[in-house]
């Protein structure tokens, strides 16, 4: 089968060994507040802290042919010219290599006797992209060659910039000084930031205005200058700056010439930003430079983050007799965590980074991914979050993360909503041990003066399901449940409107989920056990509550083989053998044995036999079955894809592991393993056909009904990288953090039932040695701390 690149475990890299991808393969970097996605050939862009406000480099969204736009190195030697990523000349390389790494990617092409690597990565504690581009004459002759770099500017902010031209065209200001190309676009006015590219060494000759480098009827791949071997040393003013170096270059055989270029992002105080009248204090993109001016210490400042991603991931590690596994949880899926906390569902090829901020249920699920890398991080975004909530309970559906303000942009009133904050701070808090976060006092709506505990917010976050119960006694749906296409308030007929934001019709609504009320269950007796825990009273009431609901999902929530999965507006089932189109949905069969709601009679059992048998395919679970084939106004978006897509029966990976996780709370090891096995990318063969990067998972393979069943789409930022983790860690492997302590309770096929793990708890280092029969049981660590070795014999 045609592979593009292969696993490097011992180095966590990701070689790609042809750069005509099925798709652009990316790879991020960054890991405080600048950051940057890279591809395979070196597109993608970067920005600062906001993916739609701090805008550095500019990208074409849609354009043909993809991933139009990046940092572009160019080689001309005599008349060939090519870039060591291969695009955008797409001249034919002798050889070529991308590795993606922890934060870094390097990218290395080879032609006619030249070797050039490129390594970029943005190094920690600095806003910047770093490139060290190294050219070495391989061949046995001479050389006396051109190298070229490429960047343009996006003026700031993402959205405007692709719409507002009869301003944008003649706002654009540069300034050229030294080794530096300074874009300084409206920071003559409320700007106090810019953003510069700069070079270790002298240049022979820049451009900074597009057109003059690239000329106006070429494209990337034959930038005029480029072509001539020349620079027009032009100065932007207004229309499009860009930033492009010239270096003419001799090389004899075997040497070896190196330049560190440096990409960065600079913010003054408002008092300090000029030297002189229009002339920007450069002071700190200096300092910048001079961090990076020699080899060594680009060296060092590549090790440090080496020793970060080391540190990292060497909190938690595997050792099995699958290797798919190993490199799954040792490497990529925690790496995948990482992005999706840092990025939210904000800015990949998939997502703009223009249109969706953090969302509340979103990063909620994501720290289930981190805290156990990053708690201290995990307990700063869960204040964040909180502090978005209204004080009936109800949320903003996302905020910004430059002002950590909610917005309604993409849709509010999600009735799941709430009860995502108790999952994430249980999460933190059994992982962390750290219940003094409950204490903390944290604003609603972001308004000084409203301040209530966290443990408040939890509170009313529980209390908001419960004010909102609807005839069945089951949970309200709202605007929509984790499920944000099933619209059942919102009948909408115009297609100008979103069905995100449309809500028609919500009084006197009958519309109840079970995928609310499982989540409810399930949730609600994590925080019953908090709440005894910490000894308030409020427990009782608490698992009353949970109780209420188990019954009320017993009694008008089974279907009979499975769980429904909502009453529609009018009080009509859906999700139930009675319809025609959607008898079956996974969201309420996960969530209702994650819940274990029904469990004795059986209900959990016969819930996932039906999981299998209607729902599994070749590829995975699908969401529904069958998939709606026309628009219902009643159920909203979910009917507006194709079959096969998205919400209307894809392979939805995020909620695949809720099934999983109900499987082995069930002790069904070989069912739930082949769930995961079916959506871990690392177990997938045909590349061509997932089309997206083997390294990460997506948000969604394409179901039994679609054109291309098992095709991948959406992939990095998804809640599948938490609940993977969560399925496998806990899961499977059976590591459960608790308050306080580790439970050990893995439900894996005995055959792959012998490991060994690696696991920082708090101040604990355990190495555990697990052989595991294929027999339910489990042993309880109490938590102390300091190393230990562990044998547990199950
Ligand atoms: C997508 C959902 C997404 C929602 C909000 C819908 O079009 O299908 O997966 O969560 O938009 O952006
Ligand atoms: C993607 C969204 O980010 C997430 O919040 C939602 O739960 C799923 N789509 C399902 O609709």
């Amino acid at each position: 089968m045609e592979t593009f690149g292969h696993f490097e475990d011992a180095s966590r890299e990701y070689v790609i060994t042809r750069p005509d991808t099925p798709w652009p393969w990316i790879n991020y970097m960054g890991t405080e507040d600048f950051f940057s996605l890279i591809s395979n050939t070196a597109g993608g862009y970067c920005f600062c802290r906001d993916a739609k406000f701090r805008r550095i480099l500019r990208y074409r969204y849609n354009g043909v042919p993809m991933d139009a736009g990046g940092r572009y190195y160019y080689i001309k030697d005599g008349d060939s010219v090519w870039n060591p990523g291969w695009k955008p000349c797409k001249t034919t390389l002798d050889s070529y290599e991308c590795r993606h790494g922890m934060g870094y990617s390097r990218i290395k092409g080879c032609k006619d006797g030249l070797e050039a690597d490129a390594l970029f990565f943005v190094p920690i504690g600095h806003r910047c992209e770093v490139h060290r581009i190294r050219l070495t004459n391989t061949g046995s002759a001479p050389k006396r060659i051109q190298l070229y770099s490429f960047a343009e500017w996006c003026l700031w902010n993402a959205s405007t910039d692709m719409e507002n031209f009869q301003r944008n065209l003649s706002t654009g200001e540069v300034e050229v000084e030294g080794k530096v190309i300074y874009h300084k676009t409206e920071y003559r006015e409320r700007r106090n930031h810019y953003a510069f590219f700069g070079v270790n060494r002298p240049f022979d000759g820049f451009d900074t205005d597009r057109e003059t480098f690239i000329g106006m009827y070429n494209g990337f791949e034959a930038p005029q200058q480029v072509l001539s071997g020349k620079s027009g040393n032009s100065l932007a003013h207004g229309w499009s700056p860009i930033a492009s170096h010239r270096f003419d270059i001799g090389l004899e055989p075997g040497a070896s010439e190196e330049f560190i270029f440096v990409l960065g992002y600079v913010e003054n105080p408002s008092d300090k930003k000029f030297v002189a009248p229009g002339v920007i204090n450069k002071e700190a993109a200096l300092r910048m430079m001079d961090a990076f001016a020699a080899p060594e210490q680009v060296d060092a400042a590549f090790a440090a983050l080496k020793a970060f991603w080391d540190g990292l991931l060497g909190r938690f590690t595997l050792q099995s007799d699958v290797p798919e596994l190993d490199r799954t949880v040792n490497i990529w899926n925690q790496y995948q965590c990482m992005i999706t906390f840092f990025f939210s569902r904000s800015a990949s090829y998939f997502e703009s980074g223009i249109g969706r901020g953090m969302g509340f249920r979103d990063s909620n699920q994501d720290l289930a991914g981190i805290v156990h890398l990053i708690p201290e991080r995990a307990r700063q975004r869960i204040l964040d979050i909180a502090a978005t909530q209204f004080p009936d309970g109800g949320c903003y559906h996302q905020y910004q993360p430059l002002t950590k303000r909610g917005n309604n942009d993409i849709g509010g009133g999600f009735n799941d909503d709430p009860l995502w904050l108790i999952f994430g701070t249980v999460a933190y808090i059994r992982e962390t041990g750290d219940f003094g976060i409950l204490d903390e006092r944290v604003p609603f709506d972001n308004k000084p003066g409203t301040e209530v505990s966290l443990l408040d917010h939890l509170k009313i976050s529980f209390k908001h399901v419960t004010d909102n119960l609807g005839p069945h006694g089951l949970p309200l749906i709202g605007r929509a449940d984790w499920n944000d296409c099933l619209n059942l308030n919102c009948f909408s007929d115009n297609p100008d409107e979103s069905f995100q934001t449309t809500e028609n019709k919500s009084e006197g609504s009958k519309a109840e989920s079970l995928m609310i009320a499982g989540l409810f269950v399930a949730e609600g007796r994590d925080f019953a056990e908090l709440l005894e825990r910490i000894g308030d009273s409020g427990a009782a009431l608490v698992r009353e509550a949970v109780a209420n609901m188990e019954t009320a999902v017993k009694k008008h929530g089974w279907d009979g083989e499975w769980f429904l999965r909502a009453y529609d507006y009018y009080g009509n089932k859906i999700g139930s053998r009675e319809c025609e189109e959607g008898k079956i949905f996974i969201e309420s069969q996960g969530w209702c044995t994650m819940a274990r709601i029904g469990a004795d009679e059986g209900l959990c059992d016969k819930a996932l036999d039906s999981a299998c048998k209607l729902l599994e395919c070749e590829h995975g679970l699908v969401l529904n079955t069958p998939a709606y084939t026309s628009y219902i106004k009643d159920y909203g978006e979910i009917s507006s894809y194709p079959g096969g897509y998205k919400e209307n029966a894809g392979i939805f990976c995020h909620n695949n592991p809720w099934v999983i996780i109900g499987e082995a709370m069930a002790g069904r090891a070989d069912d739930a393993w082949r769930h995961y096995c079916k959506i871990t990318p690392a177990f997938c063969k045909d590349q061509n056909l997932r089309k997206v990067e083997p390294y990460a998972f997506c948000q969604m393979v394409a179901g039994k009904d679609a054109a291309k069943p098992g095709e991948g789409k959406n992939s990095w930022l998804t809640g599948t990288a938490a609940w993977t983790w969560k399925a496998v860690s806990e899961a499977l492997l059976g590591i459960k953090p608790q308050f306080d302590g580790l439970l050990i309770e893995p439900c894996i096929p005995a055959r792959y039932g012998n490991y060994k793990i690696h696991r920082r708890f708090r101040d604990a280092e355990y190495d555990i040695t697990i052989r595991f029969s294929g027999k339910a049981g489990s042993v309880f660590i109490p938590y102390k701390p300091g190393k230990q070795e562990l044998e547990i014999n199950l």
